[in-house]
């Protein structure tokens, strides 16, 4: 007795091939992110963290003043605290970027940083008009280096 269900076997053959490197393919694929994502988490952890996490702290400590100037929260007390923060990291700027450390435009512009902040630490800012000034001095100072050294 000839059972029908065999009949379409070749048709169902090649099907189950096609599925068999369908199934091949689709493993590696997943391998292969998954190799992907280990590889760039190790060398994610190798990398020096310190130098754009210096300067993400003076971006958001730029960002703080610029929100007091927009809020009209322009008090000493609002301020000084930013104030001294960016010039207390501004000394880490060489340690941060040590191969940078001997260009003549980067040391220039480091030191150009710290003196716009020792400035505005020396008289600081008593309103929202003062401190909009300083923000502008300090975020050119920001941007004198960027325009150089950030890619
Ligand atoms: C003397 C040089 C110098 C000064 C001054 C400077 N920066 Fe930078 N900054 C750099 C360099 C160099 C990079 C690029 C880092 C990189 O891409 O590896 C950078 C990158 C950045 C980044 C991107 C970081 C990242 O990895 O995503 C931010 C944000 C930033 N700076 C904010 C600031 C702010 C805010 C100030 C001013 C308060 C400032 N920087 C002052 C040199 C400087």
């Amino acid at each position: 007795m000839s059972t029908p269900a065999e009949k379409p076997r070749p048709p169902s053959a090649r099907a189950s091939a096609a599925q068999r490197y369908l199934f091949l393919f689709v493993l590696g694929l997943v391998m292969g992110v998954v190799a992907t994502v280990m590889l760039m988490r190790a060398l994610q952890a190798r990398a020096d963290h310190f130098p754009s996490s210096v300067m993400h702290v003076q971006q958001w400590h730029l960002d703080q003043l610029r929100a007091k100037v927009e809020q009209n929260r322009c008090e000493a007390t609002d301020t000084l605290p930013h104030l001294r923060t960016l010039r207390v990291m501004a000394d880490d700027l060489e340690p941060a970027f040590h191969d940078l450390r001997d260009d003549r435009r980067f040391a220039t512009a480091a030191s150009q940083m710290r003196r716009t902040l020792d400035a505005s630490l020396a008289s600081p800012p008593i309103n929202c008009g003062t401190l909009g000034t300083a923000t502008r001095d300090i975020g050119n100072a920001c941007r004198a280096c960027h325009q150089d050294f950030r890619g």
